[in-house]
């Protein structure tokens, strides 16, 4: 294979973290968020590599190694980890990645902490990543940068001189102009961004965003017009092209799962143990830009104003955690341990409780259960790159009896399921909340023609397609590589994919 490209994914984390330590043995848990959940079937469907870190400050040599490696041989990928030490991680991840590019992408400028000494350890992290995609990686592979943290990375691998197809992918939203124009370094940032050959964008709204502060802060920069979600970049001799390619999810392993003997038992016994009951269901990593506050409050206004819907409807609400050294979001946990102690002590009776707050991750199976089984999916981001989720609720949806999906005009899927969807304002309690109402009780045949029509968008677009589009327009003129990086590995059956996270 050795005369073969090969496709290498770069981020942050690798699909799965270390736990645990050198004294009580270590562990492989899945990553969190909706990067792995898409990624980790691209790779074990075409093989390749995945260079990240593996989610501790570990020492090269330790028994991790072995875990590490002996957990991912069979995933027809390889992984290649990059150490961090305890002062880049403060630095590096929650610092600049999540104390200033996070909240700032997300709309909220008034959450970060510009702090300069971020800013150095970001890049030292950064330059980090680029050595290990050098020394791991060949002329003739496609180097994929994925989101926020490793904005610099391509940057970094063209100063060491490496001649490598690099493309970026940004998981999150592109900010307007107004709001980027905080970003102390917004130039540095800017300009790295132009090292990639391809920078690929949510949603129109985020490549258009990108196109207008490269336009006001890279005068050099002669942006092209749009053309099909795909706009050229010139800057002197050298092009390069920016584009919208909305992710997508797995959506035949989704199905297949979701449509399994094991699977319908599980919703067997959650039904019973949840009263038969109709459910609403929230999912979401810890994170104060999915409205779960307003989701809360939501919900609450509901069984206030539609008392009917007392003692017939559950919240489940499942909650994984998420960053808890950034102090925002441990105080985010408190807001929901009270105000989930509150509308619990307002409302329950003798054998109801409105709320079902778990927080912890879910094994698959539990999860897509619970999105079969529910009759709303409740999406309520305040601003979101995509929300996997609102795509894994609908492709988990029976045929004769689908649930609504409630879904925030924030969230990046509102672009793609605006048809399907309840699209709501999650700021505006009242009518998110009558919505809500409205969902629980809409009738069947309306149901299921929302329900299509989303799935048809969800299984079109699925996350094959994405990565197609992806590469087409990167390799656009390198037809030859895209036929070795499709045929690399074999194409698995999609359901073992899962296999993969
Ligand atoms: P983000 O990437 O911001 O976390 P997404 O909605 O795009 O948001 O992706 C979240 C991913 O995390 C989804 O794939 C979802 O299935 C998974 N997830 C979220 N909460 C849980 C949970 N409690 N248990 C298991 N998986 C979860
Ligand atoms: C979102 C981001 C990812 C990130 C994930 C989990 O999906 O777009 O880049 O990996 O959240 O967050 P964490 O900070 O745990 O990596």
């Amino acid at each position: 294979m050795a005369d073969r490209s090969r496709l290498i994914v770069v981020s942050n984390r690798l699909p799965v973290t270390l736990t645990g330590g050198e004294e009580e043995g270590w562990r492989l848990e899945p990553g969190s968020g909706g990067l792995v959940t898409a990624l980790a079937p691209v790779l074990s469907h075409r093989g390749g590599l995945w260079i990240g870190w593996p989610g501790q400050a570990v020492e090269p040599g330790g028994d991790w190694e072995a875990v590490l490696h002996e957990g991912f041989r069979e995933q027809g990928y390889d992984l290649a980890p990059v150490l961090l030490s305890e002062e880049e991680v403060d630095g590096f991840y929650y610092g600049f990645s999540n104390s200033v590019l996070w909240p700032l992408f997300h709309d909220l400028a008034t959450a970060c902490d510009f702090n300069p000494s971020f800013w150095y350890a970001y890049l030292g992290v950064n330059r980090k990543f680029a050595a290990a995609v050098v020394e791991r990686s060949a002329a003739g592979d496609f180097v994929w940068v994925q989101d926020y943290q490793l904005i610099h990375a391509a940057e970094q691998v063209r100063e060491r001189g490496a001649d490598r197809r690099l493309g970026f992918f940004l998981h999150i939203p592109f900010p307007p102009p107004d709001i980027f124009q905080r970003l102390p370094w917004r130039g540095q940032v800017l300009a790295a961004l132009l090292a990639y050959d391809l920078i690929g964008f949510q949603t129109l709204r985020d490549l258009r965003n990108f196109l207008a502060c490269a336009d006001r802060w890279l005068p050099d920069v002669e942006v092209g017009e749009e053309n099909g979600g795909v706009a050229t970049l010139a800057i002197g001799d050298r092009e390069l092209a920016a584009g919208a390619f909305p992710i997508g999810i797995d959506y035949r392993a989704f199905h297949a799962t979701a449509t399994s003997e094991d699977t319908r038992r599980r919703m067997n016994e959650l039904r019973v143990r949840l009263g038969n009951r109709r459910i609403v269901l929230g999912v979401d990593r810890l994170d104060y830009t999915k409205g779960l506050p307003e989701r809360l409050l939501a919900f609450e206004k509901a069984l206030e104003r539609h008392p009917g819907l007392r003692e017939e409807v559950v919240l489940v609400q499942l909650v994984v955690p998420s960053r808890e050294n950034v102090p925002e979001y441990r105080e985010l946990k408190s807001r929901l341990d009270e105000l989930v102690g509150r509308i619990n002590g307002r409302y329950s009776t003798a054998g109801w409780a409105p709320v079902h707050y778990l927080y912890r991750s879910l094994p698959r199976q539990d999860l897509v259960a619970l999105y079969r089984l529910a009759r709303v999916g409740f999406v309520t981001s305040l601003k979101d790159g995509m929300n996997l989720v609102a795509k894994e609720f609908c492709a988990c949806q029976s045929d004769d009896d689908p649930g609504a999906l409630v879904l925030s005009e924030f969230a990046g899927a509102a672009a793609q399921l605006a048809d399907g969807a309840l699209v709501v304002n999650p700021h505006h309690v009242e009518e998110t909340a009558d919505v809500l109402a409205g969902a629980l009780e809409l009738p069947v045949d309306e149901r299921r023609r929302r329900s299509e029509a989303m799935r048809r968008v969800i299984a079109e677009q699925d996350i094959f397609w994405w990565v197609e589009r992806f590469l087409g327009v990167a390799l656009g003129d390198g037809a030859e590589m895209l036929e070795t990086l499709r045929d690399y590995v074999p194409r698995l059956d999609t359901a073992d994919s899962w296999a993969a996270v």
